[in-house]
């Protein structure tokens, strides 16, 4: 039997969104699946998916969008996405997606209600939280701090008092992954 390939693509700002592909990636590996891990700032040449079982696609939220070079690859491969054969999963890393009064409804606004605009339906989705950064090494800028300051005095449950705080919940990501691997099992 051939074994099976997965790909994942991913956008991040702030490397939330990184951290989780790599960490799928280990565990497909883990269960005897390979994975590609490629950042879409890097690479979006694709033509199509040959080869591949399944498709992941990753993206960080800022401001309720995903980053530019998601939204790119979803439109260049919209046809490829809707006549492939594989699995085809989706996540966001979103701070919003950590508060469990908003989890629900982030996780529908920020993937299948806006892949509606591409007419690309998917399997698999899911939203994990993001990481908050203030501090000197941050990726974030000082407007992206503030707003980020802003949006945390106005929605309940955003941490701004801690220099650096990881939403991450590594169990739920982890089930995730098991889960799109059951996929192919059914
Ligand atoms: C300027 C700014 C705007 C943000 N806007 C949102 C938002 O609209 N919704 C949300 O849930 N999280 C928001 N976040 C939190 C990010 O989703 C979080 O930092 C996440 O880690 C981003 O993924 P990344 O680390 O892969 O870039 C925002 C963060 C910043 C700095």
């Amino acid at each position: 039997m051939t074994e099976k390939k997965i790909l994942i693509v991913y956008g991040t700002r702030f490397g939330a969104t990184e951290g989780v592909a790599i960490k799928i990636a280990e565990i497909f590996r883990d269960n005897d699946v390979l994975a590609d891990v490629v950042d879409l700032e890097e690479r979006s040449d694709f033509d199509n998916f040959d080869g591949y079982d399944g498709l992941i696609i990753g993206s960080s939220i800022k401001i309720g969008q995903w980053t530019r070079h998601v939204k790119n690859f979803v439109r260049n491969m919209r046809l490829e996405i809707q006549k492939f054969d594989g699995t085809v999963g989706f996540y966001v890393c979103s701070a919003y997606a950590a508060i469990a009064e908003q989890y629900a409804k982030v996780k529908e606004e920020y993937i299948p209600d806006k892949l509606t605009e591409f007419d690309v339906s998917i399997d698999y989705y899911d939203a994990f939280g993001g990481i908050i950064d203030f501090s000197e090494s941050s990726r974030m800028g000082w407007l992206e701090k503030k707003i980020m300051k802003l949006a945390g005095k106005q929605a309940t449950g955003v941490p701004v008092e801690s220099e650096y705080t990881d939403l991450r919940d590594w169990d739920q990501i982890e089930k995730f992954a098991l889960g799109f691997l059951d996929l192919f099992k059914a």
